[in-house]
């Protein structure tokens, strides 16, 4: 009996060393210690033996069942410490993994272009200025030496909700207000970006509504050198060091002398090619210096008072510095296009 119970013993230690999971330890403890297990069969069988035996064998029984009851308790701790191991590793967050990436928009490019440019005059201390879209005959264009039937207003084909309420053709109304609201009494240095309006018909260079930036110095003795200055760190600033300017003559009702500004072609560097036509230069914007009846209408002693005005389209100036063939990709919106302008 004593080498069965020490063979049952090897049997079941042997049994829950090799068990991987609870399940198969609690079938161990089940078959080996259960009631119907071959210990309780061996205890039950014990009153067949001798005064003598019964409790060396009694002692030996408990000693092999307590023995397989620790064993199968110390796995039970082991497996559970396992199991619990592999749940941590499989919980485990990697911090170090890249995201999920989030699908983020970005600015539409005209923005970019118009937010860049009032970034340049505003470090050379032009301030922004905004005006109202729908604008009076008076501001769009009488404060700015164009009254009714001045045959320059056809310049500027123009959407008329009323006889004197129209869209703004151009921005300079923003300046005969900001000067009408100063009324001459300290100098003014600004810019105004915003939408604009003209009766055209849409096509690859033409847009009935589009941007404009325009600008606007004010002060004593603000000469023609200065206008040029400024063109030029801007024309500099926007395509590069290398480019040179040139102004030539043109007109405007509301500067006097009135001038047109032309960069040189930055894809043949003044040789000649098909994007400047052949001529070396782009032109890019308008200005002159403010004519005397607009500095005097808005308060301005002209006799005391000078300044320079400027005025460009940033459709135009994205278009060239990006190469876009088309004004109409800024308003249809085709992601594909817009997408390829953000900066990541
Ligand atoms: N307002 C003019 C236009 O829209 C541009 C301009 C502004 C020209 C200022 C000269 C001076 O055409």
């Amino acid at each position: 009996m004593k080498e069965q119970l020490q063979a049952l013993e090897k049997e079941a230690l042997q049994k829950v060393e090799e068990a991987i999971s609870l399940k198969e330890l609690q079938d161990v403890r089940v078959a080996y210690l259960g009631k119907k297990g071959p210990i309780t069969e061996v205890l039950r069988g014990m009153g067949k033996l001798s005064k003598e035996e019964r409790p060396v064998i009694g002692e030996l029984a408990n000693k092999v069942r307590g023995q397989i009851a620790d064993a199968i308790d110390s796995k039970k701790a082991d497996i559970e410490a396992e199991e619990l191991e592999k749940q941590l590793a499989e919980e485990t967050i990697d911090v170090t993994l890249p995201g999920r990436p989030v699908p983020t928009g970005g600015p539409h490019l005209l923005t970019s272009i118009v937010e860049e440019i009032e970034d340049l005059f505003i470090g050379m201390g032009f301030e922004v200025r905004e005006g109202p879209e729908v604008e009076t005959d008076y501001y769009n264009f009488e404060a700015l030496n164009l009254p009714k039937g001045h045959p320059a207003r056809d310049m500027q084909d123009s959407f008329y909700i009323t006889e004197d309420i129209l869209l703004r053709t151009h921005t300079s109304p923003v300046q005969a207000r900001t000067m009408n609201m100063i009324q001459g009494e300290r100098p003014v240095k600004m810019i105004c970006p915003g939408k604009v309006y003209r009766r055209d018909t849409d096509d690859a260079t033409h847009s009935h509504q589009f941007t404009q930036i325009e600008g606007l110095y004010v002060d004593k003795n603000v000469r023609m050198s200065d206008l040029k200055g400024v063109l030029d760190r801007f024309a500099k600033q926007m395509f590069g060091e290398e480019r040179q300017i040139r102004l030539r003559p043109s007109f405007f009702p509301f500067t006097e002398p009135s001038v047109e500004m032309d960069i040189s072609c930055k894809m043949c560097n003044g040789e000649g090619c098909s994007v400047c036509k052949k001529t070396g230069w782009i032109e890019i914007l308008g200005a002159g210096l403010v004519h005397a009846r607009v500095l005097e209408m808005a308060g301005y002693d002209p006799k005391v008072y000078s300044g320079f005005a400027f005025g460009m389209g940033p459709e135009r100036i994205a278009m060239l510095k990006y190469g876009v063939d088309d004004i109409r990709h800024f308003y249809t919106n085709d992601i594909r296009f817009l997408k390829q302008y953000h900066q990541a």
